[in-house]
């Protein structure tokens, strides 16, 4: 295989939507530093229409390993289901290439030691494409923090508020576990459902407490757990003393089970360790379903509190504040 000099020679795994429609017009817009040599799929009419599309040049395979053998590229661009990419991500890596995945990179944390792993061993690196991090939003609320518009930044709230149509679910992988490695929120968003509160790093460590549970503990051991609201607490530093921060449930939210009108019944995601987070999980432990053109809401409130708070005194104030 002939190289360009200076160019860096890639090699694309999956020809399907995501690499014909948003990899290839990358590839081509940067041709001056990259060359596209190669590309796999298991799908000969895809690969065929694929390399007409890329023009000249371009070698077809059907397997990754035979790819990585003939090739040898110094880049692979993944853009196969996710059950597959740790498998390739590795396979890439342990062939000196670097790696640049689609999301989600794999589907556990031991998938993700994994390629760890075989990043450390081979001294290449194995990126993950997340294009929302640079989009006009993100630039945007960068500005608007950094020039201090916001304040200290507490709380975030992100919504998705995509259609995706039956059109989208026909592909063989998607909308399956075993393939996608979970629903639209692995494949959409990031892992957690309902509003999530990432706390500042001085959070870390803190108590978490709960009504009806004795004594504060770590967040962990609330993991899991259900119930009208929660308190976070933390030494902020030395000069300004501690900071608590509640989570609270309007009543309608809480567990269908108990009385309640909630579609189905929140777990807190929790952790003091190693970053402070709270969720209000509403698909801790299954996913749920909700009929074709079904929506569903669901209120909370956040108290921001200057000094420790204990039980008592979060309970007194959420009385003060009737929804
Ligand atoms: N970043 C984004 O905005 C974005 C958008 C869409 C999809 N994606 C991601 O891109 C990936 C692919 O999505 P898509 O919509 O292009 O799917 P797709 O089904 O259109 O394409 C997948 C391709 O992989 C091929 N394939 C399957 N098994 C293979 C194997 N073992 N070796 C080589 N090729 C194989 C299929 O034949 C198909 O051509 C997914 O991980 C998805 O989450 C990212």
């Amino acid at each position: 295989m002939t190289s360009s000099p200076g160019r860096r020679r890639a090699a694309v795994v999956g020809t399907g939507a995501i690499v014909s429609g948003g990899h290839l017009p990358a590839l081509r817009a940067h041709t001056d530093r990259v060359e596209l040599v190669a590309a796999v799929d298991v799908d000969p009419g895809r690969l065929d229409a694929f390399r007409t599309e890329a023009g000249e040049g371009v070698t077809g395979f059907s397997t990754t390993e035979a790819m990585l053998a003939a090739v040898r590229p110094d880049l692979v661009l993944i853009g196969t289901p996710p059950s597959l990419h740790r498998e390739q991500t590795v396979a890439a890596l342990k062939a000196g290439a670097w790696v640049l995945c689609e999301k989600p990179l794999c589907l556990s944390l031991a998938e993700y030691d994994e390629i760890a792993a075989a990043e450390a061993a081979s001294g290449a690196y194995a990126s993950v494409i997340f294009q929302h991090r640079y989009g006009s939003g993100a630039v945007r609320a960068r500005e608007l923090i950094r020039g201090g518009e916001l304040g200290a930044p507490l709380v975030a709230h992100c919504q998705t508020t995509w259609h995706r149509d039956a059109g989208y679910y026909s592909v063989p992988w998607r909308g399956r576990w075993a393939t996608e490695g979970g629903g639209p929120t692995t494949g959409h968003g990031a892992g957690y459902t309902g509003l999530q509160w990432r706390g500042p790093r001085d959070f870390t460590g803190g108590t978490v407490f709960a009504p009806g549970v004795e004594g504060g503990g770590p967040g962990e051991r609330f993991m899991g757990t259900q119930g009208p609201w929660l308190g976070f607490t933390a030494e902020r530093d030395a000069v300004d003393g501690a900071s608590t921060v509640v989570f609270a449930h309007a009543p309608e939210n809480l567990d269908a089970g108990g009385g309640g009108r909630a579609v189905h019944p929140s777990h807190w995601f929790v952790r003091s360790e190693p970053i402070p987070s709270v969720a209000f999980s509403w698909a801790f432990f299954e996913e749920f379903g909700l009929p074709a053109g079904e929506s569903f809401a669901c209120r909370y409130r956040v108290v921001v509190a200057d000094g420790a708070w204990d039980r008592e005194r979060v309970e007194e104030f959420l009385a003060g504040v009737p929804w």
